[in-house]
């Protein structure tokens, strides 16, 4: 019908590069090093849409053809081959670009100074055999992904940040399980359909975002959805996670720093391998000072959290989460923490939210891993006082909640402000940064 119509009103060579909209499954934007960004489109043809920009034709490029990549080890021990049955297709989004569309779906073009920046982490729902744990992937209260990505779509963000663990879905549901009966497992475009891109849906069209790469995204887990979908640089065979062999050059991307404007980044650092202080880390710690020189204000992007706390394991004291990062952010710097322009830090990998500040020599920190997957304990909103140090800096402010949401980063006076919203969209929490403290108070 819609063919037809082109040819009627426009000629036969004006459709030309027409294509059925049907054939586009998932479509959205993602930011990459500097002012680049991309448009990605999940197609079912093997051809490529072409990318509508202010009313002209742009051809997008097959960034990964369908496949089936052969089984290969896992950390969960069983496994198939991953199917991945759709195209992905991309292109880049010239600057200034006013209206973008990939087959029946507007995609959301960025704003020049984004001044609204959602936050989420830790969304998928957990099927994991080693762990006995199996989240009811179809419970909205128990999984409720789909909840906070509505919710967080609703605030009408200008960009959304991810920082980290997208897919959960590693071992097949047991017979008798109700919690994940019919779900999908693996490593495939099924997977990641249910675990992220349908859940996803409403905030992928809501503006574009910045992927951070979590452990669930390493190479013996869904690293190769990881490069084919959500990775900002190029895909290449070497870095695909495709081939065990070449696992060593997929393990780590490097760091890279997000334009937001002319004085404010986002250093994106890939600690999805991360297991000690390695001489890699060390690098790419180093290469973050770089990243942000010039700029009045950076903030640091991992999933494993630097300067925050992990959840007590039975008997044991509340301790840092990641002594390896603070090893390595400490020997790639002659011994110190982060410095300015570097003043705030976002992580996720603890499932809760945690908001921290620090006597000086730190940086304030949120752990906002709390948008979805399976909750795995909480911390005390009074921390003893054994517990209120961390990398050898005191802990001035600490606030937590119990609970699933999302968070609202956004500019205030020069700094920060984040505000904690619970899954269906009520504010809880509101924290005014100032490094390198912060304070929280309940949002009114
Ligand atoms: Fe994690």
């Amino acid at each position: 019908m819609r063919r037809t119509l082109c040819m009627v009103v426009l000629g036969l060579a004006g459709c030309a590069g027409f294509k059925p909209d049907a054939t586009v499954e998932h479509a959205y934007l993602l930011r990459g090093e500097g002012e680049l960004v991309l448009a990605r489109a999940l197609v079912r043809t093997s051809e490529c849409p072409a990318l509508r920009v202010d009313g002209r034709e742009l051809p997008m490029q097959v960034r990964a053809p369908a496949s089936a990549v052969p089984a290969r080890p896992v950390a969960q021990g069983v496994t198939k081959p991953a199917r991945f049955e759709l195209t992905v297709c991309e292109a880049a989004l010239p600057p200034g670009t006013r209206t973008a569309r990939v087959g029946a779906l507007d995609l959301p073009v960025p704003v020049s100074a984004p001044q609204r920046i959602v936050v989420i982490g830790d969304t998928g729902c957990r099927m994991k055999q080693s762990e006995n744990a199996f989240q009811p992937c179809k419970d909205n209260d128990a999984w409720p992904f789909a909840r906070v990505a509505r919710s967080a779509a609703a605030q009408q963000p200008d960009l959304v940040i991810h920082v980290g663990d997208y897919h959960y879905r590693e071992s097949p549901c047991p017979a008798g399980e109700k919690a994940c009966a019919g779900s999908p497992w693996g490593f495939g475009q099924d997977t990641w359909s249910a675990d992220f891109f349908g859940p996803a849906k409403p905030l992928l069209r809501a503006a574009p975002w910045v992927f951070v790469r979590g452990n669930h995204e390493s190479c013996s887990r869904a690293g190769q959805g990881w490069f084919r979908f959500l990775d900002a640089a190029p895909l290449t065979e070497a870095r695909s996670c495709n081939d065990p062999a070449q696992d060593e050059l997929a393990a780590h991307t490097q760091p890279f720093a997000v334009t937001l404007d002319a004085q404010t980044r986002l250093i994106v650092f890939d600690s999805s391998e991360q297991k000690g202080a390695d001489a890699e880390f060390q690098r790419e710690f180093a290469e973050v000072g770089k990243l942000a020189r010039g700029a009045e204000h950076a903030v640091f992007l991992s999933h494993h959290p630097v300067l925050a706390l992990g959840l007590p394991t039975k008997g044991k004291p509340i301790r840092p989460e990641s002594k390896e990062m603070i090893a390595s952010l400490r020997a790639a710097r002659d011994g110190a923490l982060f410095a300015p322009p570097v003043d705030l830090a976002l992580h996720g990998h603890v499932h809760l939210f945690e908001a921290l500040g620090f006597s000086e020599g730190g940086t304030p920190t949120f752990v906002l891993g709390n948008s979805g997957s399976m909750t795995e304990g909480w911390l005390p909103e009074q921390l003893p006082a054994a517990s209120r140090e961390i990398g050898g800096v005191r802990i001035d402010a600490f606030h937590t909640r119990q609970g699933f949401g999302f968070a609202m980063l956004e500019r205030e006076d020069g700094g920060w402000r984040l505000t904690e919203f619970d899954m269906d969209g009520k504010p809880v929490l509101v924290c005014a940064v100032a490094s390198p403290s912060l304070r929280c108070s309940n949002a009114r």
